[in-house]
C-alpha cells in the first residue's frame, strides 16, 4: 500500500452490516506489523450503540458525534441506508469542505445527485460491496469520474473482494442485484435445498448442513478450477442420468424467468430508491 494510503483516515456516517463487514475485511487482510489500518479508522452511528460495538471489536475510533468524522478524515464513507441521507445531508452537507473525498455505498442514489448535494467535493465515488468483504472476498462495484481517486481506492479496498470497476454508473445496480442482493437470492435457493431434505425426513441440522457442504463444494470448485460455468456443470451431467432429469424438469418449470423477475423487480426497486435524494 502507498505511504498516502497509509495515512488516510477513513471515517464511516453508519456503523450497520456493511460497515462491520468492510471494517472486519479491511483489518484481517492488512495485518502489516508496523502498519494497523484500524487506526485510521473512525465510525459513527445514529444511536452510538452500533459504532461503540465496532470500535471495541476492531480497535477503530468511535466518533460520538458526525462532526468528528468530517474534522479528523480525509475520506468519508456514506454507510447510512438510502432513506437516512437526505437528513444526513440536510445536517452536515455544508459541513464538508473541498478536501474531503467521499465514497457512498448508498444503493441507487446517483453520482449525479450527489454532486447536486455537495457541489464543493472533487473527488467522489460509489462502492457496491457485499457482505462477504468480511472474508475478503465477493465483489465490490466501483466508480468514480476521477482516475486517480479510482486507482487509490482500487488498491486501498483490494484486500476485501474482487474490485471492479465500472465504466458507466448503471453496471453498479447489476453488480449490486447479482453479487450483494445475490447473497440474499443464494441463500433463498439454499433454504428451498434445505427444507426439500427435511421433506424427505432428514432434521432441520443435518439439512442445513447438507445444503451449506453442497454450497461449499461447487465454491471450492469454483475457486480452484480455471473452467467456465457451463463446462464445470457439463462435468457432472451424465447423458440420460439423474442431474439432467433434475435439471430438464426446473428449466421446463420456468426457473430462468423465476430469477430474471426477481432481479428486475430489484432493479425497479433501486430505481425507486435512487429518486429520495
Ligand atoms: N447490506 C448489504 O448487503 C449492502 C450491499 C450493498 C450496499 N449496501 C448499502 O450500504 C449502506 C449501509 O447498509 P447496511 O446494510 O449496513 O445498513 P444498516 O445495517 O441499516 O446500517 C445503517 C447505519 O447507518 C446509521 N445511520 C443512519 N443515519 C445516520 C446518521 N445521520 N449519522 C450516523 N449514522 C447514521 C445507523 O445508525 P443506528 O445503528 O444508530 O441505527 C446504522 O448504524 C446502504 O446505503 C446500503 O444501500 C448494503
Amino acid at each position: 500500500m502507498s505511504p498516502y494510503l497509509k495515512r488516510v483516515k477513513v471515517g464511516f456516517v453508519g456503523s450497520g452490516n456493511m460497515t462491520k463487514s468492510i471494517v472486519s475485511g479491511l483489518v484481517r487482510g492488512n495485518q502489516d506489523e508496523d502498519f494497523k489500518i484500524s487506526k485510521n479508522f473512525y465510525v459513527s452511528s445514529l444511536t452510538e450503540e452500533r459504532a461503540r460495538s465496532i470500535s471495541k471489536k476492531y480497535d477503530v475510533h468511535f466518533a460520538k458525534h458526525n462532526d468528528e468524522i468530517l474534522e479528523e478524515c480525509d475520506w468519508v464513507v456514506l454507510s447510512m441506508k438510502p432513506q437516512d441521507l437526505p437528513d444526513f445531508l440536510n445536517s452536515y452537507g455544508k459541513s464538508f469542505d473541498e478536501n474531503h473525498s467521499v465514497i457512498s455505498l448508498c444503493a441507487g442514489i446517483s453520482t449525479d445527485s450527489l454532486k447536486k448535494e455537495l457541489p464543493q467535493i472533487k473527488n467522489l465515488a460509489r462502492l457496491m460491496p457485499s457482505t462477504a468483504a468480511e472474508f475478503g472476498s465477493g465483489v465490490l462495484g466501483l466508480y468514480s469520474e476521477s482516475k486517480s481517486f479510482t486507482q487509490d481506492l482500487s488498491q486501498y479496498f483490494k484486500s476485501v473482494g474482487s474490485v471492479q470497476v465500472v465504466q458507466s454508473e448503471d453496471f453498479l445496480d447489476g453488480i449490486m442485484i447479482t453479487a450483494a442482493s445475490g447473497i440474499g437470492f443464494l441463500l433463498e435457493v439454499l433454504q428451498i435445498w434445505s427444507e426439500w431434505l427435511e421433506d424427505l425426513g432428514f432434521s432441520k441440522a443435518q439439512s442445513e448442513e447438507i445444503a451449506k457442504q453442497g454450497f461449499n463444494g461447487v465454491s471450492d470448485i469454483l475457486k480452484s478450477s480455471k473452467k467456465d460455468i457451463y463446462q464445470l456443470q457439463a462435468e457432472v451431467i451424465s447423458k440420460k442420468g439423474v442431474t439432467l432429469a433434475g435439471l430438464e424438469a426446473m428449466r421446463s418449470s420456468d426457473l430462468d424467468m423465476a430469477l430474471n423477475k426477481g432481479f428486475e423487480a430489484a432493479l425497479r426497486r433501486s430505481h425507486e430508491l435512487s429518486k429520495l435524494v
